[in-house]
Parts: structure tokens; sequence; C-alpha cells
């Protein structure tokens, strides 16, 4: 789909990219010619996939350890990762906490672990890059990796929607305020895309998993690399006039769960000549 420099020579952060969608996005981004850091709590993990992706692809991967709760350890990281690869270039604020719950069951402490995260996380690792790509006088590209809930709101994952609908309106606020800068900030909403953190937390048996397939039009999950390949476009020259944007990559589940009358969707071919006989019936 794309040139193989379409990145050349960029230096992208990528948090929780050890695992799932951000290392899909990471194997992207280094096929295309970036060198991308990846950062998150697991450095054995981070480590291996490094090496992995590193002999692969034959571009930089670098690992790094840190929690992105924790403003000083995500300083941290940036130092470290700036000191391996040079001058970030992008950033993707990918990592993510979630689990599936009635509301009324969670304690204050389930709240704040899955906020710090997703929220914290994403406002720590955005301020801290862009205040030196201001100071450097230099261009940044921030994406975030939200879900499609973060405009709605949703039932059941009440900590995680709060927060991405954060980091919807940060990302819509920086981009009003440092577009001056050369900085430029989107957000992804992904549907369902099959991986084992977001499965074991949200999906855990196939009954579950099913029923979120069927919100889905086009009746299938996320393949990893349309996701990746959304990615590299917004993280890319090519897409260098598009800032604040929210970009739905999920079959058409946001605009199915918009439409009160597609549950319509199950009513069958002989139902609807009886419905239509009463309507029409019902006239003048
Ligand atoms: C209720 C829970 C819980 C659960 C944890 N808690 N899991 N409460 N139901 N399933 C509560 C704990 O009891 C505790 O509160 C508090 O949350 C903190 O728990 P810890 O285990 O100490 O938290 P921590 O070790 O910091 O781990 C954070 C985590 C964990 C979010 C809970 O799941 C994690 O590390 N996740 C990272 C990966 C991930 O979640 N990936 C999925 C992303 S998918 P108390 O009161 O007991 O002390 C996604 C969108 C998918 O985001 C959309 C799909 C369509
Ligand atoms: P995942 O593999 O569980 O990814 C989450 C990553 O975040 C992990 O690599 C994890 O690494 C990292 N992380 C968690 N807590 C962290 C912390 N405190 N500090 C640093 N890193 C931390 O799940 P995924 O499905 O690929 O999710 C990736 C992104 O896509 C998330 O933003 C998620 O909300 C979004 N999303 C996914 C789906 C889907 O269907 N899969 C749908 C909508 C949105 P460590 O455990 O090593 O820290």
């Amino acid at each position: 789909m794309f040139r193989t420099d379409l990145l050349k020579d960029k230096v992208i952060l990528v948090t929780g990219g050890g695992s799932g969608l951000g290392r899909s996005m990471t194997e992207r981004f280094l096929q295309l010619g970036a060198n991308v850091a990846i950062a998150s709590r697991r450095i054995e993990l981070l480590q291996s996939v490094a090496k992995e992706l590193g002999e692969a692809t034959g571009r930089q991967v670098y690992a790094s350890q840190a929690d992105v709760r924790i403003p000083e350890q995500v300083t941290h990281m940036i130092d470290d990762v700036e000191a391996h690869l040079g001058p970030i270039d992008v950033l993707v604020n990918n990592a993510a906490g979630n689990f599936i719950s009635p509301t009324e069951r969670l304690s204050h402490r389930a709240f704040d672990a899955v906020m710090g995260i997703v929220l914290h996380g994403t406002v720590y690792c955005t301020l801290e890059l862009g205040k030196r790509w201001i100071s450097r006088n230099r261009a940044g590209t921030v994406l975030s990796i939200v879900a499609t809930y973060a405009t709605t709101g949703s039932g059941y994952v009440v900590p995680s929607a709060i927060s991405k609908a954060g980091v919807v309106t940060l990302t819509k606020s920086l981009a009003g305020e440092w577009g001056k800068y050369g900085i430029r900030l989107n957000t992804i909403a992904p549907g369902p895309f099959p991986t084992e953190g977001a499965w074991s937390r949200l999906m855990p048996t196939e009954a579950i998993e099913a029923l979120f397939k069927s919100q889905v039009p086009l009746g299938r999950m996320g393949e990893h690399r349309e996701l990746a390949n959304l990615a590299s476009y917004l993280v890319s020259d090519e897409s260098a006039f598009i800032t604040g944007a929210l970009v739905h990559i999920d079959g058409g589940e946001s605009a199915w769960n918009a439409g009160g009358f597609n549950v319509l969707d199950q009513v069958t071919a002989a139902q609807w000549d009886e419905l239509e006989t009463a309507r029409r019936g019902s006239k003048g």
C-alpha cells in the first residue's frame, strides 16, 4: 500500500509496543523505514520483541521500561529513548488498561488503575514530548489509540470510556493550541481487533465474542495490518494537513450502534411481509 521509505529514518515511540496492536504498528513502522522505541512495564517481553523485529526488518528497535502512570518514569523513558535513537519525531499513545465489570462492583482503585494508564499516561507522554518539541523548535506528531465508545460513552467499561473521551478532548484541544508549533495530534478509534490483552479481559468467552461480532456490519473482526496501515498514514508526512481528527476503523460498528432502527436486522423476510401488510392496512 505504501512506499517502503514512507517513514524513512523517523524516530517513533510506541507505548505498549511489546504486545497486541502496539507490536503490529511497530512492525509496520519498521517495514516503512522508521526506527522505533517500544516502552511498557514488562522489559523482558519488550527486549525479546525488539530483538525479533530488529532482525526481521534490519531497522533499529529499542526497548525501554516505564510505567506511564509515573511522570518521573515517563521523563526517564524519553531521555533513554532519545539517548539511543536520537530525537523522537512521533509519539504513539497506545498503552492501555481495561476490563469489563458492572460499575457498582468497582472500587476507586479500579478506576485509578485504568484512568492512570489511559488518561494520565497519555497526558504525561504528550506533555513531556510536546515541551521538548516546542523548546527545540521542532515539529512532532502524536497519534493516540482510543476506542469507539470514546465519543458515546459505554456501560461496563466506564473507567476506560471516561479516559478515552479525555484523550479525544486532549487531542482536539492541543491540535488547536499547538498547530502553530507544527505539532499534529490525531486519534484512531478501533472496533474489535483480536489481541491477547483485550480478549482475556473483555471477551473471555466465545459467546461474548459472538455478541461483539454481531454488531459489526461487515461481519468480521479487524485485521492488525489494516490498523497498522492507517496508523502509518497518520504519522507520515503524507497526512501533513490532518490534525485534531478522530478516525474510526471499525467495520461500521459505530454507525450500526448509533442507528436505533438497526435492530430491525433481526426481522425476517416473512415478518417484513406481515409488517408491511399491517402498515399499509393502517393507512387512511
Ligand atoms: C474489577 C478489577 C479488575 C476486574 C482489577 N481490578 N481487575 N476490578 N474487575 N477485572 C481492580 C483491583 O481489584 C484493584 O482494586 C484495582 O483494580 C487495581 O488492580 P491491580 O491488579 O493492582 O492493577 P494493576 O496491576 O495496576 O493492573 C492494571 C489493570 C490490568 C488495568 C487492572 O488489567 C492491566 O495491567 N492491563 C493492561 C493491559 C490491558 O488491559 N489491555 C486491554 C486493553 S483493550 P482493589 O480495590 O481490589 O485494590 C482496550 C479497549 C478494547 O482498552 C476495546 C475492545 C472492543
Ligand atoms: P494489549 O496488548 O493489552 O496492549 C496494552 C499495552 O499497554 C501492553 O503492551 C501493556 O504492556 C501496556 N501497558 C499497560 N499498562 C501500562 C503502563 N502502566 N505503563 C506502560 N505500558 C502499559 O491490548 P491491545 O488490544 O493491543 O490494545 C492496544 C490499544 O488499542 C489500547 O489503547 C486499547 O485501548 C486500544 N483498543 C484495542 C481494541 C481491540 O479490539 N484490541 C479496540 C479498541 C481499542 P505492559 O503490560 O508490559 O505494561
